[in-house]
């Protein structure tokens, strides 16, 4: 799968771009705040319909306009597909496929997968569950839509709860009215359970994998941590034990007026030889963990969709070193990879493949 141009209209600081990619290799070179994110940013969102950097999307309209396009065509073997994302600054983002404008961004499946690298992703280490169960939603919601959608409804659910909570009914009204939310947080917060834990099951061996081969042996084990008990479960077990387990909370709940129960408490536990990695691995470790989970979600994409995705790596391919680099390299050959970097990289390993390298000034882009 490859994106093969891109056009931009007022996206941040572009004020008008239309380029065409390689379907190998692209690097993009170019000083601080010329746009190198940004130019990734808009790719990722032709893919997943949201930006990797902000929930507010009129942050991303040029700051002198009202306005502003992507259009991408996308190659998927013969099948092509014309991506175009509009947002204005009083009304919803409007996205169309082929033309023809999706009902809701929320059901965005456009045929084009990505994965991005970039240094903010060491936060998946370094900061709280909320980064981890992004990660995990975003990368499941790619393999599989229906995710997304599973998790759209069960933070509706939660929401009117949490407002039932709080609410100044009367206590035994509230604990009555309780179980219609409950009912429905279990159905679909269940799946999701189910979801995660399939998922890091398959990400954690063949991170084990790739990052074994990156460091020549450390081990990389990734843990699905939940406060609903799944190991070992039938989805009927797990629904029953949730259930049992929100009623059970429910008194401490209605005190503290948010629901403690529920994969929105989830967390992904990551060990490097079974030490917490959050706790002491090095800047260089931190980094070579993240480039193993990426990798293997790659790889996992390539194993549901039949295509490798589009491969992003912002500011982080420079950082590497010489060893890990060829590594890259290697699994690059099938796939499209779009890279960045500020200054003109050592290209040595690089030499043969098939590639295109741009220049990227003020929002501009010569070849
Ligand atoms: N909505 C916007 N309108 C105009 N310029 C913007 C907007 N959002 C960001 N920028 C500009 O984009 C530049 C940063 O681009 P970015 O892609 O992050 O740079 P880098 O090349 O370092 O990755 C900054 O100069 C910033 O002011
Ligand atoms: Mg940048």
């Amino acid at each position: 799968m490859n994106v093969e141009n891109i056009r931009l209209i007022n996206f941040r600081n572009y004020k008008s771009l239309n380029i065409e990619l390689n379907e190998k290799m692209n690097i993009f070179i170019g000083k601080n705040a010329q746009g190198k994110t940004n130019l990734l940013e808009s790719i990722y969102m032709c893919a997943t319909g949201k930006s990797f950097r902000t929930n507010r999307d009129k942050e991303i309209i040029n700051l002198s306009k009202g306005e502003a396009y992507i259009g991408a065509n996308i190659k998927t073997g013969r099948t092509q597909k014309f991506i175009e994302i509009k947002m204005e600054r009083d009304k919803p983002k409007r996205i169309r496929v082929n033309k023809i404008e999706l009902k809701s961004f929320k059901e965005l499946y456009s045929g084009l997968n990505v994965v991005v690298f970039s240094p903010d992703d060491l936060r998946l280490i370094k900061e709280g569950p909320f980064e981890r169960r992004n990660f995990l939603d975003m990368s499941i919601s790619q393999i599989k839509p229906v995710y997304k959608h599973n998790i759209n409804r069960y933070n509706k659910i939660l929401f009117q709860r949490n407002n039932l909570l709080k609410s100044n009914k009367s206590k035994s009204n509230i604990i009555n009215l309780l179980e219609i939310f409950d009912l429905q947080l279990v159905k679909v917060g269940t799946d999701i359970i189910i979801s995660r834990n399939d998922f890091i099951e398959e990400l954690s061996k063949k991170s084990y994998e790739i990052h074994s081969a990156l460091t020549l042996g450390e081990e990389l084990k990734l843990n699905y941590i939940s406060n609903v008990n799944f190991k070992g479960k039938n989805k009927n077990d797990i629904e029953n034990y949730f259930l049992e387990k929100l009623k059970a909370n429910a008194n401490k709940d209605l005190i503290t007026g948010t629901t403690e129960v529920g994969p929105h408490r989830d967390d992904m536990e990551i060990k490097i030889n079974d030490i917490t990695a959050r706790n002491f691995a090095s800047q260089g470790q931190q980094r070579t963990i993240v480039l193993s989970i990426k990798l293997s979600e790659v790889e996992m994409i390539k194993a549901e969709k039949g295509v490798y995705p589009v491969l992003l790596l912002d500011d982080v391919f420079s950082e590497l070193d010489k060893q890990r680099r060829k590594y890259l390299v290697q699994s690059f050959n099938e796939m499209q990879t779009i890279i960045t970097a500020t200054d003109i990289m050592d290209l040595t390993e690089l030499e043969k493949e098939n590639k295109t390298v741009f220049y990227i000034e003020d929002g501009k882009v010569l070849q």
